[in-house]
């Protein structure tokens, strides 16, 4: 199976990517770190094994990062997932031990100790853990396999600001660092995340699972929509994260180009701007595959089937 690290803020969403790769046993989940996002550190961590937990795999090794970005103070996002970050279904309390070694020397030791080109990064969060783990050892980068990351939008714009999306937005200056890593980068932008919406349909799907993971998928979905249902009515929420799982278990499920993208870090105006050079305007090397487009219900089908085997 391919080894893969997931780095996390659950996060409804994330959530349901963690419980996707559970569900496909083509994926050998080595860790998962969390990272300070969508709420502050102590839940984000709390929250990654209560869904281990929920799936049954108390075995999951969860490390905890990042308390805050690089250089500018935390945004949280509790409008969208509530304040606990896992609004919706009543989860219990984790009984499994978080580990102790800090998430950003598991990163390090676990590319450092693998064999070079196995290890893939699936960054759900602010890529606060990812940066600081190319820092302290910059020859993990050519050890990557590839990051895979949800961030960033170009024709779809900001979701934080008018041009930045959340995970970007939050830490734009580990952005930069990735980004300008060397290591393959594939993206998963709103672009294609706003196509991939939690419609009553497919949530329902999860819930005749008839299983406790459908159950709490469909709780966690119904909170998760009712933010984007009543600002933008919408029937459903984008589901963004799993995306990022779905493309290493399907590719062909998502189309995409090879371009630059630079993160803007300096103009308060468009920080965290994810700058896609999709028409190849310029000479800058190009050093992501963006993806723009989803068979949508196919990603469906695909996680209510895997959800299904849990
Ligand atoms: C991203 O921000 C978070 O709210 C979600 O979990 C997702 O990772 C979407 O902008
Ligand atoms: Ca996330």
């Amino acid at each position: 199976a391919r080894k893969i690290i997931i780095d996390t803020d659950p996060g409804q969403d994330d959530a349901v990517a963690i419980l996707l790769a559970l569900g496909s046993a083509e994926l050998d989940i080595v860790g998962i770190t969390a990272v300070a996002g969508n709420v502050p550190l102590k839940l984000t961590e709390i929250n990654a094994r209560k869904i281990c937990e929920l799936a049954g795999r108390p075995d999951i090794k969860v490390y905890s990062g990042a308390i805050r970005p690089l250089v500018r103070p935390l945004v949280t996002a509790e409008h969208v997932h509530g304040k606990t970050g896992l609004d919706g279904p009543a989860l219990p309390e984790p009984a499994m031990k978080l580990q102790d070694q800090y998430a950003v020397d598991f990163i390090v030791e676990t590319l450092m100790s693998e064999e070079a080109g196995t290890v893939t990064l699936c960054a759900l969060g602010p890529l606060t853990n990812i940066a600081l783990a190319l820092i302290r050892e910059p020859r993990i980068a050519p050890r990557i396999r590839e990051i895979v990351l949800m961030g960033g939008g170009f024709f779809e714009g900001g979701n934080i600001t008018p041009t930045a999306e959340f995970n970007i937005y939050v830490d734009p200056h580990a952005a930069e660092v990735v980004f300008r890593s060397g290591a393959p980068i594939i993206v998963m932008p709103l672009d294609v995340t706003h196509k991939a919406l939690t419609t009553h349909k497919r949530i329902e799907a999860m819930r005749k699972l008839g299983s406790k993971v459908g159950d709490a998928v469909a709780a966690l979905l119904d909170f998760f929509e009712r933010f984007d249902e009543e600002k933008y009515g919408t029937d459903g929420g984008p589901l963004h994260d799993p995306c990022v799982i779905a493309w290493l278990l399907r590719p062909e499920l998502f189309t995409g180009r090879h371009c630059n993208v630079e993160i803007e870090t300096t103009s308060e105006l468009t920080m965290g701007m994810t700058v896609v050079d999709w028409w190849g305007v310029t000479d800058r090397p190009k050093n992501a595959l963006v993806m723009r487009d989803i068979d949508a219900d196919g990603f469906f089908a695909l996680l209510t089937e895997r959800l299904g085997r849990l």
